[in-house]
């Protein structure tokens, strides 16, 4: 899905916008432009400072950047601070021979064009950038749902495991990332050997989706996972830096990614639950809940996430807990946008066995309830942010 905005000038002209202090390049650049209707400058900017607020506003469908831009904000920062703001849009660095950059989506470099260049060069990078930027990360049909809770034991791994499976059903191509870093929930629910790759293995400083695949665990049920250490202690290896570059290479990648979160409040988790535009929060009709799930909304409220990026799930609908439905919704203030019912048997006899119940018995009351919500959150991810708030 394309929204209707990319939709409406998606066969127009690219609209262009140039960050370069050189005024001979500048010229140079319009120059090539000059003769032609698919590329159209929107602005040419010499101030990097002022890059961020003028992108915001005219919403240009590549920006161009010169890698030497001098001034307060030098080229290669102006390029990490767009990749940083999430500003959804392609860039493409302009350097020198001398100065090699390499193309480097997952940091936000699209694309490179070295000087000297033809018209035709420009031209081809320009719609060859957002050709491929549309393609693969169009804000509607990537998606990150942490599956969060901050109470222990409430059904987090299990759910993740068959929500992501259940989005690939859909046709989602999907990656679970096992967020229990220290205890590598989805390790043990899959027996996969200890030897088995995990998030670690991957590089640090310059990670390329060519990684990825030497990485990620290819479980039979048809979804890639990206699993957590194999010990306890190597959880601290991970930073919550690494994890930010590593979910945005991947959101290049799949079109839905699922992470199953350990109930701590922890910078690991902060970059997780940041990084997601849908946390799943698993809630139960037992009082302990209420208490930790009021004091998660208002710790969630002071961070500063709208309330319609967390969407409410109870799990185990159908089993009495001591507490009522109502009781339930007074405290959370609304009504839980999702639920899914307990089976013991099934729920219990799948996690021994490693398959997703959503494949092994697929007409279970409990399988179509999870169906049921993969298909509301890839839904609800399509409509625009505060919508579906109540
Ligand atoms: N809908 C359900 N019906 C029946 N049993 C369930 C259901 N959901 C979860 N369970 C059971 O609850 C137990 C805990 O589930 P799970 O390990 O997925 O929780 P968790 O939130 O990931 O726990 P942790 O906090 O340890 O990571 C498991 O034994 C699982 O089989
Ligand atoms: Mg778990």
């Amino acid at each position: 899905m394309v929204s209707s905005k990319r939709m409406s000038n998606r066969n127009d002209q690219t609209r262009l916008l140039i960050v370069e202090d050189v005024p001979q390049v500048a010229q140079y650049i319009r120059g090539l432009l000059n003769a032609q209707q698919t590329v159209k400058v929107l602005d040419v900017l010499t101030d990097g400072g002022k890059a961020l607020t003028q992108i915001g506003e005219l919403r240009p469908d590549v920006v161009l950047v010169d890698h030497l831009l001098q001034g307060r904000i030098k080229g290669p920062q102006l390029v990490e601070k767009i990749h940083e703001a999430k500003l959804n849009v392609p860039v493409i660095v302009l350097t020198v021979p001398q100065n090699p950059v390499e193309v480097d989506p997952a940091n936000g470099i699209h694309g490179v064009l070295a000087m000297p260049f033809s018209g035709f060069d420009l031209m081809n990078r320009i719609s060859g950038v957002r050709k491929e930027f549309d393609a693969t990360s169009s804000t509607e049909s990537n998606r990150v749902f942490s599956i969060f809770a901050p109470k222990g034991g409430v059904g987090k791994t299990t759910i993740a495991f068959n929500m992501a499976v259940a989005m690939g059903q859909l046709g989602q191509k999907t990656v679970l990332i096992d967020g229990s870093v220290q205890f590598g929930d989805l390790r043990s629910l899959l027996k996969v050997p200890h030897d088995a790759p995990s998030i670690l293995d991957l590089p640090t400083d310059r990670i390329a989706e060519s990684d990825l695949s030497d990485v990620l665990w290819r479980d039979p049920s048809g979804i890639d996972i990206l699993l957590a250490p194999p010990r306890i202690e190597m959880a601290e290896m991970i930073t919550a830096r690494d994890l930010d570059k590593i979910l945005s290479l991947l959101r290049r990648v799949y079109t839905s990614i699922v992470i199953d979160m350990s109930s701590q409040i922890n910078d690991i988790n902060l970059a997780f639950l940041d990084a997601s535009d849908t946390i799943v929060e698993i809630v139960t009709y037992d009082s302990t809940t209420i208490h930790n799930t009021i004091a998660m909304a208002d710790t969630f409220r002071s961070i500063g996430y709208p309330a319609s990026k967390v969407r409410y799930l109870v799990n185990r609908a159908d089993s009495a807990g001591g507490i009522s439905a109502d009781d339930l919704n007074k405290a959370l203030g609304r009504v839980p946008e999702h639920s899914i019912v307990s089976d013991g048997q099934l729920v219990v006899r799948s996690n021994n066995e490693g398959v997703p119940f959503v494949l092994a018995d697929p007409d279970a009351a409990v399988s179509r309830d999870i169906a049921r919500v993969a298909a509301e959150l890839m839904g609800a991810a399509r409509m625009p942010v505060g919508a579906g708030q109540q």
